[in-house]
């Protein structure tokens, strides 16, 4: 059964290393990953694409009950086309976090992120993995890193892409993101009550899934 299969959960601020940290946890583990932003990414993708209203939740819900999504290695495809590139636009990082305040759309994709859920585990990361989709997971994890580390490291990115961008309108872009993801009525972005918070502003990736894999270890009662 799917609630036997052991879940961890990465919940964070946007630029916080939540899709790092989980695919190298992930990788360790030797489990399946979601990564669930991506969902609310082609959710936002595919209703642009429609001409639907981001005002209409109903034509909304359908657009995402009805994602042709499909994940393959590396890559992310919304029925024949490739899209893994325009998943990650800031662009659509926009339009994700505009309907992800949707309640029809978060309803249609439960389903969707519950089955993610296989054997032999899943390391799901998102905003309310741990809050609403698996709040049952053994391990739950609250990743932070400080507005300013996570303009910096959003910075470095860019530059490595060769796109020029000033790092204070990165914060404040990253800020009203995140003012946005915590005040939303449903689902906001806040950690679960028996969540394990990480500030991970002065650590290294690999620090971070040392110290995950060791709670893992501790907690996990499939081991
Ligand atoms: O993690 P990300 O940047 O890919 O997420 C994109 C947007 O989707 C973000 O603004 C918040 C939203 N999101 C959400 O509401 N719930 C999730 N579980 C994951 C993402």
């Amino acid at each position: 059964r799917s609630e036997e299969v052991p879940v961890l959960t990465v919940d964070g601020p946007t630029a916080s290393g939540k899709g790092t940290l989980a695919h190298e946890l992930a990788e360790s583990l030797g489990y399946h990953v979601l990564d669930s932003g991506a969902l609310y990414r082609a959710t936002g993708l595919a209703a642009e694409r429609a001409g639907v209203s981001f005002d209409d939740g109903a034509a909304l819900g359908r657009v995402a009950a009805g994602l042709k999504l499909r994940f393959t290695d590396y890559r992310v495809w919304l029925g024949d086309e490739d899209v893994t590139d325009a998943l990650r636009w800031e662009s659509t990082g926009q339009l994700a976090s505009r309907v992800a305040t949707v309640p029809e759309v978060r309803e249609a994709l439960r389903q969707l992120q519950l089955d993610f859920r296989r054997p032999p585990g899943l390391v799901a990361d998102g905003r309310d993995m741990g809050t609403a989709i698996f709040p049952g997971a053994p391990l739950k994890v609250f990743l932070t890193a400080s507005s300013l580390t996570r303009a910096d490291r959003r910075h470095k990115q860019l530059m490595a892409k060769g796109i020029s961008a000033n790092i204070e309108s990165l914060r404040d872009d990253l800020e009203a993101r995140d003012a946005r993801d915590k005040t939303r009525p449903t689902s906001p972005l806040t950690p679960a009550q028996d969540a394990r918070l990480l500030d991970n502003s002065e650590q290294t990736i690999e620090q971070s899934r040392d110290l995950v894999l060791s709670w893992w270890a501790e907690r996990s009662p499939f081991k």
